[in-house]
């Protein structure tokens, strides 16, 4: 193992990730290859949480825009993120990864409950923690379960795997002459209301000081990259 640019990590992968380009469902092929990732990464020596987003099966917001009670849609999201996480930990395990499931909801018969001392503890013996079920409450995202979790394992960075090469000042997928940050602050993101993480994720990230890298993630060796320290994507600090 070399001499990791970070100690700890918590990398955030969206659901939609998971669909490849349909963006929905599982694709076998793409969790292979974010799972063979998420391998090559662990051998760089920093201890890895993963929080897994659940849009690729159900979005709570978008049910709740169509009538359907927020509360709920936001149950059936977090369930959605607990069937991506049995996903990624068989993935994971194919790939000779040690994993191990937490739920912020307690369903003991499909994954461990979420329980701090004993995810520190796996992560000590360098065994990848998926949290499971968001923060286990509705009306919190997934980016808000990633930056809660980062800072309760005493994560060192927020690495937010996104569809483009970083934080741009406009959609890049729409316009051509978006601009892309190398670095910005939690304020400008906030201010120019870049579409990083919603603004409660940014705001216990602001208050916390944790760093968020965002950066590509199907570009094979991305997460690698950055745990080795070279600059790509954009640092929010
Ligand atoms: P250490 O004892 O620290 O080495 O951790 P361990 O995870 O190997 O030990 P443990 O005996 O806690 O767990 C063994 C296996 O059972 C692991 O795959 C856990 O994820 C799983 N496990 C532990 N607790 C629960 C639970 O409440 N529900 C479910 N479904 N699985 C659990």
């Amino acid at each position: 193992m070399s001499n990791p640019r970070f100690n700890s990590v918590l990398l955030k992968i969206s659901g939609e990730a998971l669909g490849g380009e349909e963006g929905t469902g599982i694709n076998p092929k793409v969790i292979q290859q974010i799972a063979s990732d998420v391998a090559e990464a662990t051998k760089i020596g920093s201890a890895m949480g993963v929080v897994i987003g659940g849009g690729n099966i159900f979005r709570g917001v978008a049910a709740s825009a169509h009538g359907m009670d927020r509360a709920s849609s936001d149950y059936m999201g977090m369930l959605a993120t607990v069937i991506n996480a049995l996903a990624l930990q068989d993935a994971l395990e194919k790939e000779g990864v040690d994993t191990r499931v937490q739920t912020a909801i307690e369903m003991a018969e499909i994954a461990e409950p979420y329980i701090r001392r004993k995810a520190m503890r796996h992560l000590d013996k360098k065994r990848v923690v998926i949290f499971a079920a968001g923060t286990g409450n509705p009306y919190f995202t997934t980016d808000t379960a990633a930056a809660l979790r980062a800072m309760e394992i005493n994560a060192d960075v927020i690495l937010k795997a996104t569809k483009v090469d970083g934080t741009y000042d406009k959609d890049p997928m729409k316009h051509d002459d978006a601009k892309k940050f190398d670095e910005i602050s939690y304020m400008e993101v906030l201010q120019k209301g870049l579409k990083v993480m919603d603004s409660t994720a940014i705001s216990l990230c602001m208050d916390n000081s944790l760093p968020i890298i965002t950066f590509k993630l199907t570009e094979k060796g991305n997460i690698a990259r950055v745990l080795n320290g070279e600059q790509i994507g954009t640092l929010i600090k």
